[in-house]
C-alpha cells in the first residue's frame, strides 16, 4: 500500500530514527516479539488503524506490526503528544503512513483519525477510544469488516464498557490496559516518573518540601504518590473511592477532600479519569503561585473553561506554563490541562512501554486467532500472556526466579491438607 502522511516536516526523519533506535534498546520484550513476527507474519495482509501517542516507543510498536504483515496507519491519540521527528521517521525510514502533527487543533485531530480510518481497518488499536467512538458515530460503513480492536488505557476501557453496557459496541475490544503487565507497570511506574518529569521540564520547580496534592489513587495516583514522596514532597491524596482512600491512608499519605487540600497545595496533579476534579471554587482557595496540571488521559479533569473565563489576565511565562490571574492572585496551569507527561516531556520511558506495547502486539495476534468466537464486548488477555511477558522481562534484566516443586504444585491443588 502507498505510504500516505500528514506530518510536520519530513526533514526531521534522521533525528527521529536515531531516537527510535535509542528507545528500542530499552524494549527487549517487544524486540523478541518483533523477531518472531518477522518469521511468522501473524498479521499478514491485515489493515490496521492505530490511534496512539506518536512517540519513539509507539514507533517500535508500529515497526513490529509492519513486520508482522499488517498495513498499519497511525494517527495521534492526543493533539499535544506527537513527536514530529518520530512521525517523520516512521514515514520516511519505515514506510508507515502517519497522520499527526504536534499541536494540531481539534479539527485536524479528528481529520487525522478519519484519514487513519480511510485505511479500512480490520483491527483498530486505540488509546482513549476516540478512534472507536468516531468509527461508531461517523464511519459506520466500516463496521462490517472489523474483526476486533485493542485498547491501551483506563479511560478508553471505561468508555468501551459503557458502550457495551448500552449495547452500542459493534465489535469486540481487547482491554490491554487490564493486563497486569500493563497497568501495574505503565500506569504506576510510567506515570509516576513521566508526570514529574513533565512538571519539572515545564516549571523547573523543586519537588522536595512541596505540598503535592494528587487527585486519584488508582494505579497512576499510587505511582505518582510514591515518586513524589521519594523526592521529598508532602503528599496529600484526594479520592472518592473509600477503599482507595483507606489504602492511601495506610500507605502513609494525608487524605482529604479537594476543598480542604486547595489552600494547602503548592502543586496539584489530577489522575482520576473524571470530569472537573479541580474546579474554579478550588482555584479561588489556592495559594498565590500554586501550580495545577493533569496527567489523566483527557483534558477534562481541570474545569478550564470556567477558570479561563474568571481570569482577568492570561500569560504564557514558559513553554507549557500559563499564568492565570484570578481575584488578583496568580496560579499556573500547565499544558492547557492536557496530559503533562506527554505534552511537556516524552511520556513513559521505553523500559515501561516495552511491556505495554508487547501486550498490544500480542493482543493483535490474539484477535487474529480468536475473533471468530468473540461477542461484542470487552475482553482481557489470558493470564499466561502476563506470566510469559513478565518472565521475558525478568530475563532481560538478568533476574531469575524459583519454580514450584512438584510437591508444592500438588499442595496448592489440594484441599485436604490442613494443620
Ligand atoms: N503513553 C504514555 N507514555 C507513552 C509513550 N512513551 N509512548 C506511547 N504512549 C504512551
Amino acid at each position: 500500500m502507498a505510504v500516505k502522511s500528514h506530518i510536520k516536516d519530513i526533514k526531521l526523519a534522521k533525528q527521529g530514527k536515531d531516537r527510535i533506535e535509542w528507545a528500542e534498546r530499552s524494549m527487549p520484550v517487544l524486540r523478541s516479539i518483533r523477531e518472531r513476527f518477522t518469521k511468522e507474519k501473524p498479521l499478514r495482509g491485515i489493515n490496521m488503524a492505530c490511534c496512539l501517542h506518536v512517540t519513539t516507543e509507539t514507533a517500535n510498536l508500529m515497526r513490529t506490526l509492519k513486520v508482522g504483515g499488517a498495513n498499519a496507519a497511525l494517527c495521534a491519540s492526543n493533539p499535544l503528544s506527537t513527536q514530529d521527528d518520530t512521525a517523520a521517521a516512521l514515514v520516511k525510514e519505515y514506510g508507515i503512513s502517519v497522520f499527526a502533527i504536534h499541536g494540531e487543533d481539534n479539527k485536524t485531530y479528528y481529520k487525522h483519525i478519519h484519514q487513519a480510518l480511510d485505511f479500512k481497518p480490520q483491527i483498530t488499536m486505540d488509546d482513549g477510544a476516540d478512534l472507536v467512538s468516531t468509527l461508531h458515530k461517523e464511519r459506520r460503513e466500516l463496521l462490517g469488516t472489523i474483526l476486533a480492536g485493542t485498547e491501551e488505557t483506563t479511560t478508553g476501557v471505561i468508555r468501551l464498557k459503557a458502550m457495551a453496557a448500552d449495547n452500542a459496541l459493534e465489535f469486540a475490544v481487547v482491554a490491554v490496559n487490564d493486563s497486569k503487565t500493563k497497568h501495574m507497570f505503565d500506569n504506576r511506574y510510567g506515570t509516576g516518573q513521566s508526570t514529574l518529569d513533565g512538571i519539572i521540564r515545564a516549571t523547573n520547580m523543586l519537588i522536595a518540601g512541596a505540598n503535592v496534592v494528587i487527585a486519584g489513587y488508582g494505579w497512576c495516583g499510587r505511582g505518582l504518590a510514591i515518586r513524589a514522596k521519594g523526592m521529598g514532597a508532602h503528599v496529600i491524596i484526594t479520592e472518592v473511592d473509600s477503599v482507595k482512600a483507606l489504602e492511601a491512608v495506610m500507605d502513609g499519605f494525608q487524605v482529604m477532600p479537594m476543598a480542604k487540600a486547595a489552600p494547602k497545595g503548592d502543586l496539584f496533579i489530577t489522575v482520576t479519569g473524571d470530569l472537573n476534579v479541580v474546579r474554579l471554587e478550588h482555584v479561588k482557595k489556592m495559594k498565590e503561585g500554586a501550580i495545577v496540571c493533569n496527567s489523566g488521559h483527557f483534558n477534562a479533569e481541570i474545569e478550564l473553561p470556567k477558570i479561563y473565563k474568571a481570569a482577568s489576565k492570561r500569560k504564557t511565562v514558559r513553554p507549557q506554563t500559563e499564568e492565570i490571574t484570578i481575584d488578583g492572585k496568580k496560579v499556573y496551569i500547565l499544558a492547557e490541562g492536557r496530559l503533562i507527561n506527554l505534552a511537556a516531556a516524552e511520556g513513559h520511558p521505553a523500559m515501561v512501554m516495552d511491556m505495554s506495547f508487547a501486550n498490544q502486539a500480542l493482543a493483535s495476534e490474539f484477535v487474529m486467532k480468536n475473533h471468530k468466537t468473540f461477542e461484542n464486548r470487552v475482553y482481557v488477555l489470558p493470564e499466561k500472556v502476563d506470566l510469559d511477558l513478565a518472565l521475558i522481562k525478568l530475563k532481560s534484566m538478568g533476574v531469575s526466579i524459583d519454580r514450584l516443586t512438584p510437591e508444592q504444585k500438588k499442595y496448592l491443588a489440594s484441599w485436604e491438607m490442613g494443620t
